[in-house]
């Protein structure tokens, strides 16, 4: 393989897949430099693997429940080499990975989560925003490190808090941005214009500076 091929990147998920639908729509566009070869779900449930079953991406299931976190990661670790996974992103998926997972896939693994990091890392992000009072939220793309929420940010979207929002409709808002923002920085990982080096962001190689700090609508 070059090092001009689509990178073979596998998205894992564990609901609804919204974000894996905006991937699946934006790796449809010619030189898109990513390549939905795999989806894993954590549950067999996962709305999500509907959209990669439509679009012809191969699905693993890969169950967490009544096994170690040892045994859990061993399989997908299995699964991801037996299609040839490069690239990993996280969209939705709930499961923390240990730091040996995180550190095996250093630099080749991201995460899309719904704050403007580091601000509000873990869950119920949108409610303890509200409750911190915040003008502004959004969302962060950022490379999965062995600390939570807390790898190299990659790209971050704003979006207003409005005085009436509740956690739902503020939770939708930044989702549309999610659905702007993941795009963007998966492209720019997989063409290799971002990379991590020694734990930081090297954003040298990209001209895209604007996309870093809000795509376009
Ligand atoms: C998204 O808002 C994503 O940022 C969040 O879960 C939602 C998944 O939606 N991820 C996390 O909270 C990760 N800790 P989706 O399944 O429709 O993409």
């Amino acid at each position: 393989m070059t090092t001009d091929a689509p990178m073979r990147t596998a998205v894992l998920i564990s609901g609804r897949g919204s974000n894996l639908a905006a991937l699946i729509e934006a790796a449809r566009a010619p030189g898109y430099p990513a390549r939905l070869a795999l989806v894993v779900s954590n549950e067999p449930g996962a709305g999500g693997l509907a959209h990669a079953a439509a679009a012809g991406i191969p699905t693993a299931v890969v169950p967490h429940r009544g096994r170690t976190k040892a045994d859990f990661e061993a399989a997908l670790q299995a699964a991801l080499e037996a299609a040839g996974i490069e690239l990993i992103a996280l969209a939705g998926f709930m499961r923390v990975l240990s730091p040996g997972f995180a550190q095996r896939w250093a630099g080749r693994m991201i995460n899309i989560h719904p704050s403007l990091l580091p601000a509000f890392p873990g869950l119920d992000t949108h409610a303890r925003a509200l409750a911190a009072g915040v003008r502004l939220a959004g969302c962060t793309v950022h490379f999965v490190s062995a600390e939570v929420d807390g790898g190299a940010i990659i790209g971050q979207a704003a979006v207003p808090v409005r005085p009436d929002d509740t956690p739902d409709s503020l939770a939708a808002r930044v989702l549309s941005a999610e659905h702007r923002l993941y795009p963007a920085c998966l492209a720019l990982v997989a063409s290799r214009q971002v990379r991590l080096e020694g734990g930081r962001l090297d954003w040298s190689a990209t001209p895209a500076e604007g996309l870093l700090a809000n795509p376009p609508a």
